[in-house]
Parts: C-alpha cells; structure tokens; sequence
C-alpha cells in the first residue's frame, strides 16, 4: 500500500512571516528535491537512509533495522502485522499465555470465532469442540449467540472456555462473563485474553462494534464480580518497545526473544486472564 510521506521537520519554522532566500532556496529546491527522492526510491529506503545516514535529524529513531522513523502520522503496517508474519499480541498469545494454561483445554470446549486454539493447545484432550460467533453465516459456527444473553447455551456445559481478543467487542461486559460463568461446568476454566495497548481493528468495529481497552485492574474489577478472587489469575505481557511495534503493525520476529520477554508493569500490552468456576460442594461423606 502507499505510504502518504508526511512533511519533514523545518527545525521550527512555520511556514510564515519573512521569506528570506535559504527559505526560498528550501521551498524551491531541497524540498522538492527530497520529495522526489523519496518517492524515488520509497517511504521505507528514503526513512532509512534519514535514520542511518542523518542521525535521525529532526525525528526520534526506531531501530535501524525498521527503516523508519517514529516521527509518522501513519503506522508501518496497519494490519497488525498479519500479512507479513505473526501479530506481536499473538505472540503473547501463544507463545506465553496458552502454552501455560493448556492442560486446562480439555474435555468440551467453547471457542469464540473459530477453534484454533482449541486444536493448537486442547488436541487429544478435547472431547467436543464448539465454535461462537454472534452473527449468522460465519464458516465452521456451532452456536450462534450473543454471550451477553444466550439463554439458549445450557448452563453447566463446558469444561473450557476460551476467549481470545473478544471482550472488547461486548459493550456489556459484565453480562458477557455472567454467561460465561454459567455455562461453564463447575471446576470449568474460562482462559481470556484482552488487549490494553491497540490500534481499532477495523473489520470488528464495523461488524460489531469494539468498546474496550483493558488493564489489569479492570479485569480484576469485573471478573471479580462474577468468579471468586481466588479463582482468577491474571498476567501482563509487553513492554514499550513490543507495544510500540505492535502499533506498527511489526510482527514478532522482528523483535528479539529478549525484546519481545521484556516485562514491564507499565505497559500492559494484552492481558491474560484465567477464571475458575466455583467447584460443586463436595457432597461425599
Ligand atoms: C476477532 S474475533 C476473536 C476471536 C478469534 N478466535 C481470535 O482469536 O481472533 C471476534 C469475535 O467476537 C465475536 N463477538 C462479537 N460480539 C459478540 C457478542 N456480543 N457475543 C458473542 N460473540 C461476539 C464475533 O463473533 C467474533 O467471532
């Protein structure tokens, strides 16, 4: 896609006022010189040559390695950097928060959108795979609910729940997690996650709405009012940098390990969340 070049620093001048010949020379000449160099040979080279070159006059440098400088309206990618590799959320996702808690994918399990993590993490565990989603017509959907009121999902059904970035999507929280919770089997396990620092996702916006940005706090709050505080464990994943390339639409293997591991409690990029439904009384004597 086309990358709009935005205007270069002018080292503060606005634009107004006396017109003296170097800013006659700037306007006419270097100004246009650049521009055209820049479409030349590309937003990406022209940035990189600014970052590595010119010591990132006038603009605060990213890695080298990205050709670009921070100093843009317009992110890298704005794709989250799936066309080109793995979103730095998923990697959190996948590489940290599931692998963690697979054992709990197990026996019948609701997925919300599709069943990737149910086969990925749950394989010969998972006894029946279920698959949500709140408008009709999506490929592969078992239940067709909205989670803020589905009186037709039984209570007591599913040993495993997982939502992976869905409640932002759900104005009415609350309600959302009271299903959830309900239709869980006692002992059953809801795995969450949640972003905290992220662009729209514009195909979700349009369709169904997103409502929500989270913090670890505010998980607490709500999955308190639903689960017992014992029962909920929740962890940050993210750092400035790796939610700064998240933003960009970098994908995680253009992060080291130890870039992408950084944990800062500041920055919470996503948020995973594990809720325990309530075991049954033990009614043995
Ligand atoms: C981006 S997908 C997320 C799930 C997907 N498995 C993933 O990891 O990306 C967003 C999902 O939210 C679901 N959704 C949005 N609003 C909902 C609601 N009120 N009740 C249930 N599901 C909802 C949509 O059906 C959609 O599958």
């Amino acid at each position: 896609m086309p990358v709009t070049p935005i205007p270069e620093s002018r080292n503060g001048q606005s634009g107004h006022g006396r017109s003296s010949i170097p800013a006659q020379l700037l306007s006419a000449v270097v100004w246009p010189f650049k521009t055209f160099i820049r479409r030349l040979i590309g937003e990406v080279f022209y940035q990189q040559a600014r970052v590595t070159l010119l010591h990132e006059h006038g603009g605060v440098g990213l890695d080298w390695r990205w050709g670009n400088s921070l100093r843009r309206v317009h992110p890298i990618r704005r794709d989250f950097g799936w066309q080109s590799g793995r979103p730095i959320d998923r990697y959190y996702t996948e590489d940290h928060f599931l692998p963690a808690y697979q054992a709990d994918i197990r026996g019948r399990v609701l997925e919300i959108g599709d069943d990737r993590y149910t086969r990925q993490f749950g394989g010969e565990r998972v006894a029946l795979s279920e698959i949500l989603n709140v408008n009709p017509g999506m490929g592969g959907t078992t239940i067709q609910a909205d989670l803020t009121d589905a009186k037709q999902i039984p209570s007591n059904t599913y040993d495993c729940a997982i939502l992976t970035f869905t409640l932002q999507f759900i104005f009415d929280v609350p309600a959302a997690l009271r299903t959830l919770e309900r239709i869980l089997r006692p002992g059953g396990v809801l795995l969450v996650i949640v972003p905290g620092i992220s662009q729209i996702a514009r195909y979700d916006m349009d369709n169904w709405g997103e409502f929500w940005r989270f913090t670890s706090l505010s998980a607490r709050r709500l999955f308190e009012q639903v689960f017992r505080p014992k029962d909920i464990t929740i962890t940050t994943y993210g750092n400035v940098l790796s939610s700064l390339a998240s933003l960009h639409g970098l994908h995680s293997t253009e992060l080291t390990t130890a870039e992408l591991d950084h944990w800062d409690r500041d920055y919470e990029l996503v948020i995973g969340i594990r809720a325990v439904k309530r075991p049954a009384a033990n009614t043995s004597h």
